[in-house]
C-alpha cells in the first residue's frame, strides 16, 4: 500500500541534474529517505528532510542552477528505514530528541557525529542507536575538537562499536585507506574531488600541494590515462596512507607521492612543471599563492584556490584576496573561470574555491 503524506518541502530539479542534486543533498543530510522521489515530464521532485537554509540552497544552486523549492505530496517508501531518533524515542525526552545530530558523516564503516553539549550524558545511547540504524557502520566517533594544527587534524571520542579510527572508504570508484585521527579526510569534499578531477585535461601535469591521503590526486590519475600528478604532504602519516592508496588504486607511475613542505619541494624539484595546481588548505592557502605560481609552467595554467571566508559576499571576498596575493607575484590573472561555495563550515562561514586561469 502507498500512503500519500501531507505536503512536504521538496526540490524541483531538471531530469538531467537529478544524480548531481541527490549527491549534494545526501552530503548535507537534506534528503528525506523515508519518502519517494516523484517524476513529472522533464522534472523530478525530491523530498527534503527539512527546509534548507538560504546558504544551503545557494550552494546547491551553484552546481544546479535550475533547482526550485516546492511543496508537494510525496509517497511514503514501503520499507521504512529505521532512524536513530526512532530508536531513541523512549530513551530521550522530546526536547533532546530534537537536538540529535542531523548530519552524520560516513567514512567507510565509521560514522562521525558532532554531539551538542546537552546530549553528552546520552552519547553512548546515541552511538548504539546509530550502530543499530546503519548496519554497515562498525564504529561511531564523536568530534571532540575542531580541526587544527598544521596537519589539520581533530580528536575523536569513540561512542560506539570498535575502538578504531582507521577504515577503508570508497569514493567515485577509488579506494582510500583512511585514519581519521592521523591524517585529514572529509567525505564532505567528495563532490569537490570529482569536480576538480573532471576539469583536468589529458596530458596535464598537476601539482596537488596539500594532498592528504590523495583524493584529488588519485581520482585525477584514475580518470585520465595520461595525466601526471605530484601529490605533496607534510604529514608523515598522510604520506604513508597516500603511498598505500596509490598502490591499491594502481596509479603508480602516474601519482608521485612526496613527503615535505610544499615551499621547499617546489623550490627543489617542482618549479615550472605544472599545468594545474590544487591548493586545498583553506585556512592558509593565501600564504602559498607565490609557491603555486612558481610550480606553474612559464606559460601559465590553472590554480584551484581554497579559502575559508566569513564575509557577507564570500565569493567576492575570496576572488579579491586571491587577486591581491597574485598581484605580489610576477604572474597575471587571465580570468576566474569559476568561484563557488564548497560547503558551509559554521554559521555564515564558508569554504570557497576560486578556479583561476593564470599566465
Ligand atoms: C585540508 S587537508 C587537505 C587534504 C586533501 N586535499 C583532501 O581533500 O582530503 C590539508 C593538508 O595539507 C597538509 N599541509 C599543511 N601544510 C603543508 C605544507 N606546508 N606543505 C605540504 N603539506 C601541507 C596537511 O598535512 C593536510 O594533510
Amino acid at each position: 500500500m502507498v500512503f500519500l503524506l501531507p505536503e512536504t518541502t521538496g526540490l524541483m530539479v531538471p531530469r538531467a541534474s537529478v544524480e548531481k542534486t541527490l549527491t549534494l543533498l545526501k552530503q548535507r543530510g537534506l534528503l528525506n529517505a523515508q519518502l519517494k522521489i516523484r517524476s513529472e515530464n522533464d522534472h523530478i521532485r525530491i523530498p527534503l528532510s527539512r527546509e534548507p537554509f538560504a546558504w544551503e540552497l545557494e550552494m546547491i544552486r551553484n552546481d544546479v542552477p535550475d533547482v526550485k523549492l516546492c511543496e508537494s505530496e510525496f509517497p511514503e517508501r514501503q520499507e521504512k528505514t529505521t532512524k536513530p531518533a526512532d530508536l531513541l524515542s523512549d530513551k530521550l525526552p522530546p526536547h533532546l530528541l530534537a537536538s540529535l545530530p542531523h548530519a552524520v558523516d560516513f567514512v567507510g564503516d565509521i560514522a562521525v557525529v558532532e554531539m551538542p553539549p546537552e546530549l553528552e550524558p546520552h552519547k553512548l545511547a546515541i552511538g548504539a542507536a546509530i550502530l543499530k540504524a546503519h548496519k554497515r557502520v562498525r564504529t561511531v566517533l564523536s568530534k571532540s575538537s575542531p580541526v587544527n594544527g598544521v596537519y589539520r587534524l581533530r580528536t575523536f571520542e569513540i561512542i560506539g562499536g570498535d575502538a578504531r579510527t582507521q577504515t577503508v572508504h570508497k569514493e567515485h570508484g577509488c579506494v582510500y585507506h583512511v585514519d581519521l585521527a592521523k591524517a585529514y579526510f572529509s567525505s564532505r569534499l567528495s563532490y569537490e574531488h570529482l569536480r576538480v578531477a573532471s576539469l583536468v585535461k589529458e596530458n596535464e601535469t598537476v601539482v596537488d600541494m596539500f594532498a592528504g591521503i590523495g583524493p584529488f590526486a588519485i581520482l585525477t590519475a584514475k580518470k585520465h590515462a595520461n595525466a601526471r600528478v605530484f601529490a605533496v604532504d607534510l604529514n608523515p602519516d598522510a604520506y604513508q596512507l597516500l603511498r598505500k592508496n596509490v598502490l591499491v588504486n594502481r596509479v603508480m607511475g602516474k601519482v608521485t607521492p612526496i613527503l615535505g613542505d610544499i615551499r621547499k619541494v617546489v623550490n627543489e624539484r617542482l618549479a615550472g612543471v605544472a599545468d594545474r595546481v590544487i591548493m586545498n588548505l583553506p585556512e592558509r592557502a593565501i600564504e602559498y599563492v607565490d609557491v603555486a605560481c612558481k610550480a606553474l609552467k612559464p606559460e601559465g595554467g590553472v590554480i584551484h584556490y581554497y579559502q575559508f571566508v566569513d564575509s557577507p559576499d564570500p565569493l567576492e571576498a575570496a576572488r579579491n584576496q586571491f587577486a591581491e596575493a597574485l598581484s605580489q607575484t610576477d604572474r597575471q590573472l587571465l580570468r576566474v573561470s569559476e568561484a563557488r561555495i564548497v560547503r558551509g563550515v559554521a554559521p555564515f562561514k564558508y569554504q570557497v574555491v576560486v578556479d583561476a586561469e593564470i599566465k
